[in-house]
């Protein structure tokens, strides 16, 4: 058995050009384009490299990007005085303040500061703890656009058992909160869990958030197993090159699964696609 490739690349641009066609909706309604905020705090090049392609993606969806830099050795007195701006400003419909910070600042104080009603990543406590009992509110991107993949591949997730690898606030914990709140029998693992192998084995659902490369086998999958890979990681390749790969291994996975995500491909083009989606419903609900 040869498992089907999830193409998250057509999704996500499929996804991107439905909302789209929606945002002219929203400006004949408000008499403006919804907007994003997006803050990057120093230099980090992989945060740089997203920041840019998040404000693409807005400008390209109709959306109005704003974007903010502050610099490596900037206080949080500023960073908390930025977001207090953005959070009064009408224009802005979604803040993201791109993560990780420079290790002298409290990444939680910042998130807390971001309105919930414009929390567009689903980070802060109060969404989180909306979709831990199901209230709505904003769910954190990369989750969400993994649900959305197993669901055009499966349909229906009752009664399946999901076993989700990492206990993340970002991927892992949400992840488990959504797969629960579409009926499935939902399993967290992580570093300390026991028979790791074992545990997999039972899923029907494979959910892999671990940041190790090529970690998940083969052998560790039902067959027949749907895999969505969310690991990115970027290790040594050949003639000197690196390459990215998930967290699971995919020639091995490939052998055994019925479905899978690629790296890169799969989740990754998700993740933007969401963020835009979330802006549009922030825009709508903020503007009544
Ligand atoms: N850093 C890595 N992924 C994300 C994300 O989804 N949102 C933010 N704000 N920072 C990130």
């Amino acid at each position: 058995m040869r498992a089907d490739i999830i193409d998250g690349k057509a999704f996500a641009a499929s996804l991107r050009r439905r909302i789209a066609a929606a945002v002219p909706g929203f400006v004949a309604k408000a008499g403006r384009a919804p907007g994003l905020a997006v803050v990057l705090v120093g230099e980090d090049p992989a945060s740089a490299v997203y920041v840019r392609s998040k404000g693409k993606a807005t400008r390209e969806a109709g959306m109005e990007s704003i974007e903010h830099r502050l610099p490596a050795t900037a206080r949080q007195e500023e960073l908390l005085d930025l977001i207090e701006s953005l959070n009064r400003d009408e224009h802005v419909d979604g803040i993201l303040v791109q993560l990780p910070l420079p290790p002298h600042m409290d990444e939680a104080a910042v998130i807390a500061a971001i309105s919930p009603a414009k929390d567009v990543d689903g980070f802060h406590v109060v969404n989180a703890g909306r979709l831990a009992v199901g209230q709505p509110g904003f769910v954190p991107c990369t989750p969400l656009g993994c649900i959305m993949l197993l669901k055009d591949r499966l349909g229906d997730l009752s009664g399946l058992e999901a076993v989700v690898i990492g206990r993340s606030n970002i991927v892992g914990k949400p992840m488990a909160q959504l797969l629960l709140a579409e009926n499935c029998t939902v399993t967290i693992a992580h570093s300390r869990t026991r028979d790791l192998a074992g545990v997999v084995r039972r899923a029907d659902i494979v959910v892999a958030a671990v940041g190790r490369p090529e970690m998940v086998k083969g052998d560790w999958l039902k067959p027949g197993a749907t895999v969505i890979d969310v690991g990115i990681n970027r290790v040594a390749g050949e003639a000197g090159k690196s390459r990215l790969v998930g967290d699971v291994d995919f020639a091995e996975a490939e052998a055994v699964a019925g479905a899978i995500t690629p790296v890169p491909g799969g989740v990754g083009p998700m993740t933007i696609a969401v963020l835009l989606r979330n802006t549009l419903v922030a825009a709508h609900r903020r503007s009544g």
